[in-house]
């Protein structure tokens, strides 16, 4: 299995995905700044994953806490949080993680434990939090797999796999899933401009795990959903309103009102901490909008005219009216969303 993040004795280790295709490394990140760093410029990406990250992030921030005093370490804590908070705005799993190692860090005051305690309970928190993603995503894919037709094409947007995870993916997970059962399915994925996640990254890690994978550029499902090639599209998902709206990548909302166009069902598979019970609809989810020179730029050479407008906002919202399902660790969802994901809110 692809080891997207691992906590080690020296810090956390985490492949770095701005290096993918072309270079397969593994630096480690002793400081939680570094890791904060990570978030923000992409080496580690995808929902699930920048949530791990952030709680090991915190949990190693803490641990380098020197002093005894409860007060100082508390409002240390409180700060690199903060920092963490303020690396990426769009996936609610990075928020639900730093909730998740405050309410720890909140136990651990309330057993009154000593600041090295504490400092244990954290790190123990945040393998915790990596442990149950995994488990989370091979239960989407037991949920899912039976959606997926048995054999032909499935189109997935972005990475929403392994390295977008703690391991064994969500969109990817369930694909994965489907192989595992027999099901002869292969996958179209689109190259997802203009960071191309689906070109270096869904593409690497589905070769590498010898599932059948076609790169098509962002332009080209239209094409082939009328020509009948594809029969089943899934994403993953950044942040997911109790209405069932779904921010995911750039590009997600025209594969979806295609995918309806041509009859072709639409799923989303994410974990229950990818839903944000707080917003009645997804026009209320934040937009990270990113430098222009992703787009203007292609490994550095620039390939558009200097000083002219650009745009990128990173991800778009998908309408919960094109959403056939979505697939979580603890069932499969379907309209009408408002009611069917009270279900799964804590
Ligand atoms: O900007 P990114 O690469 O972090 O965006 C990732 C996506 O949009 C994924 O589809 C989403 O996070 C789901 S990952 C399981």
């Amino acid at each position: 299995m692809i080891k997207t993040i691992e906590w080690t004795d020296a810090g956390v280790v985490m492949i770095d995905q701005k290096r993918l295709p072309n270079e397969e490394v593994y630096p480690c990140f002793s400081h939680y700044r570094e890791i904060a760093g990570a978030i923000k410029d992409m080496t580690v990406r995808g929902a699930p994953a920048i949530g791990v990250a952030a709680a090991m992030g915190i949990a190693l921030g803490a641990k380098a806490f020197e002093q005894e005093d409860h007060e100082v370490f508390a409002n240390e804590f409180e700060q690199i949080c903060r920092e963490f908070a303020a690396t990426r705005p769009t996936a609610v799993n990075l928020f639900w993680a730093i909730d998740q190692m405050k309410l720890a860090f909140e136990q651990a005051f309330r057993d009154r434990m000593s600041v090295a305690e504490t400092k244990k309970r954290l790190v123990e928190r945040a393998l915790e939090i990596h442990r149950a993603d995994i488990a989370a995503n091979e239960q989407m894919g037991k949920y899912g797999a039976p959606l997926l037709p048995d054999s032909g094409v499935v189109l997935t947007h972005c990475n929403a796999g392994a390295l977008a995870t703690a391991g064994y993916g969500t969109a990817l997970g369930v694909i994965r899933a489907a192989k595992e059962i027999g099901k002869n399915i292969e996958v179209y994925a689109d190259e997802t401009r203009p960071f191309l996640q689906g070109a270096r990254l869904t593409c690497w890690e589905l070769a590498k795990d010898n599932i059948g994978v076609t790169l098509i550029t962002d332009n080209m499902s239209g094409h082939f959903m009328k020509m009948g090639r594809i029969k089943a599209v899934i994403v993953g998902a950044d942040r997911i309103a109790s209405n069932g709206d779904v921010a995911n990548k750039i590009g997600t909302y025209m594969v979806a009102v295609l995918a309806k166009e041509n009859n072709i069902p639409f799923y989303v598979a994410a974990p229950v901490s990818t839903l944000d019970p707080k917003l009645s609809s997804g026009e209320q989810i934040p937009i990270e909008d990113r430098a222009s020179t992703e787009i203007t730029e292609i490994n550095g050479r620039r390939v558009a005219p200097v000083d002219i407008a650009v745009a990128n906002p990173a991800f778009d919202v998908t309408p919960n009216k094109y959403v056939t399902a979505i697939i979580t660790e603890r069932g499969v969802a379907y309209p009408p969303y408002t009611e069917s994901l009270k279900q799964f809110f804590d």
